[in-house]
């Protein structure tokens, strides 16, 4: 679809290039929503950690991390699921226009919101979940059991019977607001960071998660019911107990 010349092009900086003033941060247009709004039931969660077992050291996490492709058919706790949704987008402090969270992201943008689809979580029905970051709360996006065998299709086989799947979507304009075309490698090199730390808090809990970057494009926004424009996943990850 494209060749080597458009690929790298597009992996290059032209930083010296961007006229912040001419953006709509610099123009002066309001910053647009850190967190997407949740009409349906909430779910609030356990203080990351709280009722967490850490059973080895950051040192250990570190050596023993690795992409597990395979989990057991244990259920993870609230409490877990609770800690790598922290670990992941946790909020540390929020400003008026940004938010500083337990992951870096260029210019505090943020420009990712985390759905879940839970198939094995001790506490909630299964179904399609979206994190609120400034609640640490759940949104309840729907609730069904009939997820599976969809989301092994959308993520091209790459769910592995996990006991929660995240998807990370992107809504660009966060970032475009401040950073116009310099969005895409920023976008995508943050999201780097929110799988990594994902890997690591799971060697933390005795989980394990495998990151997804190939899948069905189409197939999955739909799923998830973004509209593939304004907000489409960029990065999917099966996590679960493991063996
Ligand atoms: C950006 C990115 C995308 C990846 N996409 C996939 C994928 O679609 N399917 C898969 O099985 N593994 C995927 N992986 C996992 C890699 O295959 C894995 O990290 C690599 O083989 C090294 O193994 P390790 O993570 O156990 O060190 C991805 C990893 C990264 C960082």
């Amino acid at each position: 679809m494209y060749g080597p010349e458009t690929t790298r092009r597009m992996l290059k900086t032209r930083w010296p290039e961007l006229d912040r003033s001419k953006t709509d941060h610099g123009t002066g247009k309001p910053a647009p929503q850190r967190q997407k709004p949740c009409s349906g039931e909430k779910v609030a969660l356990p203080e990351p950690g709280a009722t967490v077992e850490h059973p080895i050291s950051f040192r250990d996490a570190v050596t023993l991390r690795e992409s597990r492709r395979s989990f057991s058919d244990e259920a993870l706790t609230i409490g877990e699921l609770s800690y790598l949704l922290w670990a992941t987008q946790g909020v540390r402090k929020s400003g008026e226009k940004a938010s500083f969270r337990t992951v870096p992201s260029g210019g505090a943008r943020h420009p990712f919101e985390t759905y879940i689809f839970v198939n094995r979580v001790e506490g909630l029905e299964p179904g399609l979940y979206r994190y609120l970051p400034f609640d640490h709360a759940l949104c309840v996006e729907r609730k069904t059991r009939e997820f599976e065998a969809k989301l092994d299709e959308a993520l091209l086989k790459h769910h592995f019977g996990g006991a929660v799947d995240f998807v990370w979507t992107a809504i660009p304009y966060r970032c475009e607001w401040s950073y116009s075309w310099e969005s895409l490698r920023l976008i995508l090199l943050d999201a780097g960071h929110v799988c990594a730390h994902l890997y690591l808090a799971c060697e933390d809990v005795g989980c394990g998660t495998c990151a997804v970057g190939a899948y069905d494009q189409d197939k999955l926004d739909a799923l998830l019911g973004v509209d593939g424009y304004n907000e489409f996943a960029v990065y999917a990850a099966p996590v679960g107990k493991q063996r």
